[in-house]
C-alpha cells in the first residue's frame, strides 16, 4: 500500500519529493537519517539527525486545491494519536504536535498546483531520541525520549504513522471527518489566549471544517482559516 525510500542524506525530503514526484506513485514515503536543509513554516529551518524521525509522504489526489488546508489537521491527528500512545500529546492548531507544553513535531505540506492539484507533498519532523537542543530551544521543545526516558524504534513509529495517516486520509476523501474529531479532542489551544498578527483572541474550539473558532479583543466570534495567520505566542497569565 504504501513504499519507503530511505536515504543517507538529504537536503530535504519535502524539496525532493517535489522534484520528482513525477517518477513515483501515491504514498511513496521519503525519509533520511540526515536533512542537511530542511524547511520549516515561515522560512524556518528544520535539520534533523538520526535520532530524528524525518518523513515526506506523496499524494496524488483528486481534489480541489482549496482542500489541501485539510491535509496537516489530517497528518496532525495521525502523529497525536500514535505519539498519544506512548504519552498524552495534542495538536497545536494547524500543524504542531506537544507534549507536556513542549513541541514535539511539526507539519509542514507543500502543494504542487497547476489548473489542479497534480500532487501534495507531506513533509513531518518528529523529536524521537535526541535529547540535546539548542539553548533557545530547551524550553519549546520535547523528544519523546525525554519524556519517557527510553529509546523509541522510530521505524515502528514510521510504520505506525503512515497507517494512520492511510486510513484518515481515505476516509477523509470519502466524506468521512474522522480526524476532525480527533483534532477537536486534543486542541492544545483550546481555552488559551494567543496572539494573531500581534492581536489578542481567546481560542474556543476547532469548527467542524477545520478552522479554529475564535474571539477576538472585540469579542467578535470569527473563524480562522489555515494560512491566515501567525499565532505569534501563547499568552501566559
Ligand atoms: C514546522 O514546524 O515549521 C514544520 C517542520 C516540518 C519539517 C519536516 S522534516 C521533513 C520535511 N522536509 C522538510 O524540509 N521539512 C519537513
Amino acid at each position: 500500500m504504501y513504499n519507503i525510500i530511505k536515504f543517507d542524506t538529504l537536503p530535504s525530503t519535502n524539496k525532493y519529493l517535489k522534484e520528482h514526484y513525477n517518477q513515483y506513485d501515491e504514498f511513496t514515503v521519503i525519509t533520511t537519517d540526515n536533512q542537511t536543509n530542511g524547511k520549516g513554516r515561515m522560512a524556518r529551518v528544520w535539520n534533523s539527525t538520526k535520532d530524528d524521525l524525518t518523513f515526506s509522504i506523496l499524494l496524488k489526489p483528486n481534489i480541489d486545491s482549496s482542500y489541501i488546508s485539510q491535509i496537516p489537521l489530517i497528518m496532525g491527528a495521525a502523529v497525536c494519536r500514535m505519539i498519544s500512545k506512548y504519552t498524552k500529546s495534542e495538536i497545536k492548531w494547524p500543524n504542531d504536535i506537544m507534549v507536556n507544553n513542549k513541541k514535539i513535531a511539526g507539519i509542514l505540506v507543500e502543494g504542487i498546483t497547476s489548473t489542479k492539484v497534480d500532487a501534495i507533498v507531506v513533509g513531518v519532523g518528529i523529536n524521537v531520541n535526541s535529547t540535546n537542543f539548542p539553548e533557545d530551544l530547551i524550553i519549546k521543545a520535547t523528544s519523546l525520549k525525554n519524556e519517557l526516558n527510553k529509546t523509541i524504534d522510530k521505524e515502528k513509529l514510521l510504520n505506525k504513522i503512515i497507517k494512520e495517516f492511510i486510513i484518515l486520509y481515505i476516509e477523509f476523501l470519502n466524506g468521512n471527518e474522522k480526524y476532525i474529531d480527533i483534532c477537536i479532542e486534543n486542541n492544545y489551544l483550546k481555552n488559551k489566549k494567543v496572539y494573531v498578527n500581534n492581536e489578542l483572541i481567546e481560542v474556543l474550539d476547532i469548527s467542524l471544517n477545520g478552522n479554529l473558532l475564535i474571539k477576538d479583543s472585540s469579542n467578535n466570534i470569527k473563524e480562522l482559516y489555515y494560512g491566515e495567520v501567525t499565532l505569534n505566542k501563547v499568552y501566559e497569565e
